[in-house]
């Protein structure tokens, strides 16, 4: 019985070795290395335009027909008014969709598209199913904590997240 357990976590653990292996050169060479930090994305517009009331999201957390829904209604932008002009829009929502959790370019964005049904297209990361799984932990007085104020502000918790790095080690549930 012992033998046989023994011999399950080694072929388990040979799966999971080979399964890193295979995974963290294609991670590599789409420049996220292949762990949880995101790749590192530069965009004028985007960063001056998206960046001033929350960070700049990662257009790796939200599939293509979402970022085309957020952009088709920046005026009424949960509750506030982030419209731009037209050309502005328009090259912002080139580069979310270049990028998009379905755009294939990132292992974040795969692991967001796992969990996404064939049709959806959430407004917020926070729907996401992903999104919702991976902070299953979080209690539901903690999001709504003065120092935390929503869910959206993940900064609050990710020390690093303007930076793309969402890393567990880098986690401080504020008080
Ligand atoms: C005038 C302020 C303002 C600007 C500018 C702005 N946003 Fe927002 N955004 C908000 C507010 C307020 C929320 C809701 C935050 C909350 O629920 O706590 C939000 C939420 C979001 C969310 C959903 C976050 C979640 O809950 O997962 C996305 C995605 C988003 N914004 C994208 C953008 C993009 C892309 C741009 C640039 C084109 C942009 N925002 C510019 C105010 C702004
Ligand atoms: C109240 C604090 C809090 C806020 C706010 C928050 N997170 Fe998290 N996040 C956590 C915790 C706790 C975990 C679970 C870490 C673990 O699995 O041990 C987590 C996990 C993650 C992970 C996976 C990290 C890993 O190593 O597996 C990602 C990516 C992530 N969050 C992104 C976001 C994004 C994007 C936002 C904002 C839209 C956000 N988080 C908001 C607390 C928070």
């Amino acid at each position: 019985m012992n033998y046989l357990l023994r011999g399950i976590g080694v072929l388990a653990t040979v799966g999971t070795i080979s399964m890193l292996a295979f995974s963290l050169p294609s991670g590599e060479a789409r420049g996220d290395g292949g762990g949880d930090a995101l790749p590192r994305l530069t965009h004028k517009n985007w960063q001056q335009e998206c960046a001033s009331c929350h960070i700049a999201y990662a257009p790796s957390f939200l599939p293509k027909a979402s970022w085309r829904r957020v952009m088709g209604g920046l005026d009424n932008h949960f509750g506030e008014n982030a419209s731009l002009d037209p050309a502005t829009q328009a090259d912002i929502l080139r580069f979310l969709e270049a990028n998009a959790a379905d755009s294939g370019r990132s292992r974040m964005g795969d692991k967001v598209m796992q969990r996404m049904g064939a049709n959806e297209a959430p407004l917020r990361i926070t729907e996401t199913r992903w999104f919702v799984r991976k902070h299953d932990e979080v209690q539901r007085a903690t999001w709504s904590r003065k120092s935390v104020g929503s869910a959206a502000n993940c900064a609050a918790c990710h020390r690093q997240a303007e930076q793309g790095m969402f890393n567990e080690h880098d986690i401080r549930i504020p008080k």
